[in-house]
């Protein structure tokens, strides 16, 4: 689907959430994906139905039998809501269409199986195509269960490869449920008054096609597509294909006509009613345009969509040698979408926050987002659009390429962002973190074993997005980048309008390198986890084993596992692993004074273990002259001690020991790397003697930093290289939260200018500087920054506030920012959760969040009743901390009260967080002395 941002918090035991900067440069995205799949049930399987000759009746599994082809389909679709009401109108949530698919029978039946879900289906016809005698209907069903609309003719079709035609009419439903066709609101400021205003929009991804109008509904089944969309006069209406004619029809509607679609997938149609404005441009004679709300429009927030769209097509069509394959391509924003975004061809749907900036207002974060999610889509006009995956698990072959190719793009576009080097950073940490857990699954699965909708729409998680990205980048390293291109130049022009699976793919690249390119990605790609190498520079001995968080016995999984590496800084070289091993390689033996680095670049998916002394000797290189290893290495070097630490392959003490030359270190990933991995210790030592000197640590680390970005900051100007401007939050964020009072007297400085009038933060630091004004202020203070948060026009300068008010220290302030988020007046339903999480993450607040929920428990599960995910995180969220014997009692004491109740998605909630403050107090117990005794150390060296 779409991108969203699948934080699968669900699975993650002891997830390292910054406290120190917790929105500091990162959008929290919130995704409802969770939701969406807790609210599907799984679908059983129909029974199965002993075969006959001639099948009738079900197919045994959840796909579509292989006896009927769709060639074309022809849909009308009326949308009976009104944009705007007039007076004294009611609302028609309605929709009526009719559809005739064209189909070819290639194997004799008398059922013809397709798809339908919450369609009433009035008339269904069904004719022969040449000679156009009517086949006689005996009955047909709709299976709710298996959404098979099963239709049994009275006499046989004969596989002969003879075309028939489908007609059907129906009529649905226009829900608010943001699937298939849905409905949403907004309001729009008319004369002064808020006026509401309704569209329609619709998000067919993955198996919601079905919902619109009865179809064969699988990825393979492509057809082409002849969209007739009626709506109201005065409404403008738009799908896939360009506007080919529109006339009235009756007094009151217009019919819109689009030209027909290529040859496509059910899941990327995409239809849409409503009353937007929109900014176009002209690429290559085909007409670009962004729509949105008016007001956002002439507000300028479509400007920067605009001005990159042309652009990131222009790359990708050279760098993949084909023409962006429609002849236009509309991209929408809409204030109610489900998933980030999603790549519907021809006409992209996008949440406002990934596809509107405002110039000023928005951060610098905001508008990397909106170029990453533009660049993601448009690689997916390629990559899903026109080649499309077999079937749902090789969903990796599309939303991998989508994200590796997303970096590319952007980073053609804005050249000084240096994108490609946070790839690390957003993709492979996350989801190494993920993928070493027990629960994680491979890249890509049996055809068998993905069936159900449940099962399909939980593929839309990090391991499919990230490691596929990761495992590409991966490959394209290996390769080299030109031939890599070479190799997807002839995958998208072999399958171009057709679908294909991950061997195909693999075939393709074999064709530019003399390598047996299927050997070495099989494992990455059908085996779930990745390596970690275990290797000692004294003996050149290197082997590999699957790294787990959690190590259990060997499961004897092996990779073959390119290498890049260096020593002490020279060339680099290359070399596969092709053993699980040991063996000794020579190459991997340094003499005394020098180092071995490996994996350079990150280049490679796994992690990096070595013998003591060649740790001490990079930490040692670190400490001197930090540039002779390479950028992302520095962040590598200390995300790997870390998690090996949390593996225990090595001691807490060398983990914590990659930080101590961050006190020369201005450079963002590196900062980021370590801020993250510390985020686990704050969380668990927080409320500790240990908290002390790991502050006085911090504060001496960041000391330099924060004066490095002084300058910006005292005069409120923006560094040029956009990592500094992430760094230079992390600065202020750490300095501030760890007491260095030069940080708070500023953040409280530039408040109190607001107070008294103006406001000279810039976007980037309001979230922070809010956040630690607030924290060092009093109630005057914060019911200043209430008033801006009930006057904020803007979504997210609100968000900034609403973040920033959980930030007080003072305890009475929390308990009744907390009591406002039972009050929708005060705080909007859809943020109560994320403010309760707010709340506990500051340690002032954990406590009463965690009595609080528990207090108001029955409020809070009936407000979010439909969505019990979001109730899980916030279990996941309050609980984040809990490291005591004491703790892990209240929550067994909660846990055992909901057991009577029997509410399943809470208790399971509950349980993953009993099983997480288990984990967290043993190795607080085992980690606590060393680390406490390691931070005084170093609190006493100068
Ligand atoms: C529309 O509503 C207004 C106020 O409710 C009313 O005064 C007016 O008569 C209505 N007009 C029509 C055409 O119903
Ligand atoms: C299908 O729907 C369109 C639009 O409502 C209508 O004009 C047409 O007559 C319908 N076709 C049939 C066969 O009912
Ligand atoms: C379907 O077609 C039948 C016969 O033409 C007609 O009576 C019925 O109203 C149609 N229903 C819809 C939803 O168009
Ligand atoms: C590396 O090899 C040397 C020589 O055999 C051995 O003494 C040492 O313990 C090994 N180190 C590790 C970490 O296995
Ligand atoms: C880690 O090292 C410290 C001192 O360097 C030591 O006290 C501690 O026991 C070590 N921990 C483990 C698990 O070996």
């Amino acid at each position: 689907m779409a991108k969203g941002v699948y934080i699968s918090k669900a699975l993650a035991i002891a997830t390292v959430v910054l406290t120190l900067s917790a929105l500091g440069g990162i959008i929290v995205m919130v995704t409802l994906y969770q939701m969406e799949i807790a609210r599907k049930p799984p679908r059983p399987r129909p029974s199965p139905v002993p075969t006959t000759p001639i099948p009738t009746g079900l197919p045994p599994t959840l796909r579509l039998p292989d006896n009927l082809i769709p060639e074309s389909y022809e849909v009308n679709l009326q949308l009976y809501l009104y944009t705007k009401l007039p007076n004294a109108t009611e609302q028609e949530y309605m929709f009526e269409g009719n559809s005739t698919v064209r189909f070819k029978c290639v194997k004799d039946t008398r059922t013809i199986i397709l798809h339908a879900l919450d369609l009433s289906i009035e008339q269904v016809t069904v004719t022969h195509a040449r000679t156009r005698e009517n086949i006689a209907v005996e009955r047909y069903t709709l299976h709710n269960d298996s959404h098979f609309f099963e239709i049994l003719l009275k006499k046989q079709l004969v596989g002969n490869g003879d075309y028939y035609e489908l007609f059907t009419n129906f009529t649905g439903e226009l829900l608010d449920d943001l699937t298939g066709l849905y409905t949403s609101q907004y309001t729009e400021k008319v004369n002064g008054e808020e006026e509401k205003r309704f569209l329609v929009a619709s998000q067919l991804q993955a198996t919601d096609a079905r919902k619109v109008f009865p179809c064969f509904d699988e990825p393979a089944m492509k057809a082409e597509f002849k969209i007739t969309i009626i709506h109201r006069r005065g409404t403008i209406a738009l799908s896939n294909g360009r506007k080919d004619n529109s006339q009235f029809f009756g007094d009151e509607w217009i019919a819109t006509t689009f030209a027909p679609t290529p040859n496509m997938s059910t899941y990327l149609l995409a239809f849409t009613v409503n009353e937007f404005d929109y900014k176009s441009e002209q690429h290559d004679g085909k007409e670009i345009s962004i729509w949105a709300r008016p007001e956002a429009v002439t507000a300028g927030h479509a400007n920067y969509a605009k001005s990159i769209t042309g652009k990131i097509l222009s790359f990708y069509e050279t760098k993949f040698n084909l023409k962006y394959p429609l002849n236009k391509l509309d991209q929408i924003a809409l204030p109610d979408f489900s998933a980030g975004a999603m790549e519907n061809w021809g006409l992209t749907m996008y949440r406002e926050s990934a596809l509107l900036y405002e110039e000023g207002v928005s951060s610098s974060s905001d508008k990397e987002w909106v170029a990453i999610v533009i660049a993601h889509e448009l690689a997916h006009q390629w990559f899903g659009n026109l080649v499309t995956m077999n079937w749902w698990n090789n969903l990796w072959l599309s939303e991998g390429f989508a994200t590796y190719i997303s970096y590319l793009g952007v980073d053609d576009i804005e050249p000084t962002w240096n994108i490609r080097d946070m790839f690390v950073l957003k993709e492979i940490q996350p989801v190494m973190e993920l993928d070493s857990l027990n629960a994680s699954h491979p890249l890509s699965l049996k055809e068998s074993e993905i069936e159900t909708t449940f099962d399909i729409l939980g593929l839309f998680d990090s391991i499919t997005y990230s490691k596929g990205a990761a495992v590409l980048r991966m490959l394209s390293a290996y390769m080299g980048e030109e031939k890599f291109f070479e190799g997807l130049k002839s995958y998208l022009m072999k399958f171009q309008y057709k679908t294909a699976d991950t061997a195909d793919l693999w075939k393709c690249m074999k064709e530019f390198t003399h390598e047996e390119i299927e050997s070495i990605m099989t494992a990455w790609v059908e085996q779930e986890g990745y390596p970690v190498l275990n290797i000692n520079t004294t003996t050149g001995e290197i082997a590999q084993e699957q790294f787990l968080l959690k190590r259990a016995g060997d499961a004897g999984l092996e990779w073959q596992v390119p290498i890049i590496y260096m020593k002490s800084g020279s060339d680099l070289k290359k070399d596969v692993l092709k053993e699980k091993g040991p063996v000794r390689k020579p190459i991997y033996t340094v003499n005394d004074d020098g180092w071995l680095l490996v994996n350079i670049n990150c280049s490679g998916y796994y992690r990096v273990n070595y013998d003591e002394q060649n740790w001490n000797r990079l930490i040692k290189q670190l400490e001197s002259a930090h540039d002779a290893i390479p950028l992302i290495n520095r962040g590598q070097l200390i995300d790997d001690a870390f998690n090996l630490a949390r593996a225990k392959y090595i001691n807490v003490t060398l983990a914590l020991s990659t930080t101590k030359y961050l006190i020369n270190e201005t450079e963002y990933i590196p900062w980021e790397s370590a801020l993250k991995n510390l985020g686990y210790f704050i969380l668990m030592f927080d409320r500790s003697e240990v908290y002390g000197p790991m502050q006085k640590y911090l504060r001496k680390q960041v000391d330099p930093l924060y004066k490095y970005f002084q300058e910006y900051t005292d005069n409120a100007t923006v560094p040029t290289k956009l990592s500094d401007q992430y760094n230079q939050i992390n600065a202020i964020s750490v300095a501030c939260s760890n007491g260095v009072t030069e940080c708070t007297d500023m953040a409280t400085k530039l408040f109190n200018e607001w107070k008294n009038g103006t406001n000279r933060i810039p976007p980037n630091l309001k979230s922070t500087i809010y956040c630690n004004a607030i924290a060092a202020g009093d109630e005057d203070d914060w019911d200043f920054a209430w008033k801006q948060y009930e006057n904020a026009t803007i979504a997210t300068e609100q968000d900034v506030l609403r973040y920033a008010l959980s930030c007080t220290k003072i305890i009475w302030l929390l308990n009744r920012y907390l009591e406002y988020t039972l009050d929708p007046n005060k705080i909007r339903k859809m943020d109560a959760v994320s403010t309760i999480n707010y709340i506990a993450r500051n340690v002032a607040g954990q406590a009463l969040a965690w009595d609080f929920i528990r207090a108001q428990w029955s409020y809070i599960s009936q407000l979010y009743g439909g969505g019990m995910t979001s109730v899980g995180s916030l279990i996941d969220d309050v609980t984040e901390r809990f490291s005591t014997d004491f703790e892990l009692q209240q929550l067994m004491q909660f846990r055992s009260e909901f057991d009577e109740d029997g509410l399943g998605p809470t208790t399971r909630a509950l349980d993953q967080a009993i099983e997480r403050t288990e984990a967290n107090i043993k190795w607080v117990k085992e980690n606590k002395q060393t680390v406490l005794n390691w931070f005084r150390e170093q609190a006493q060296v100068h």
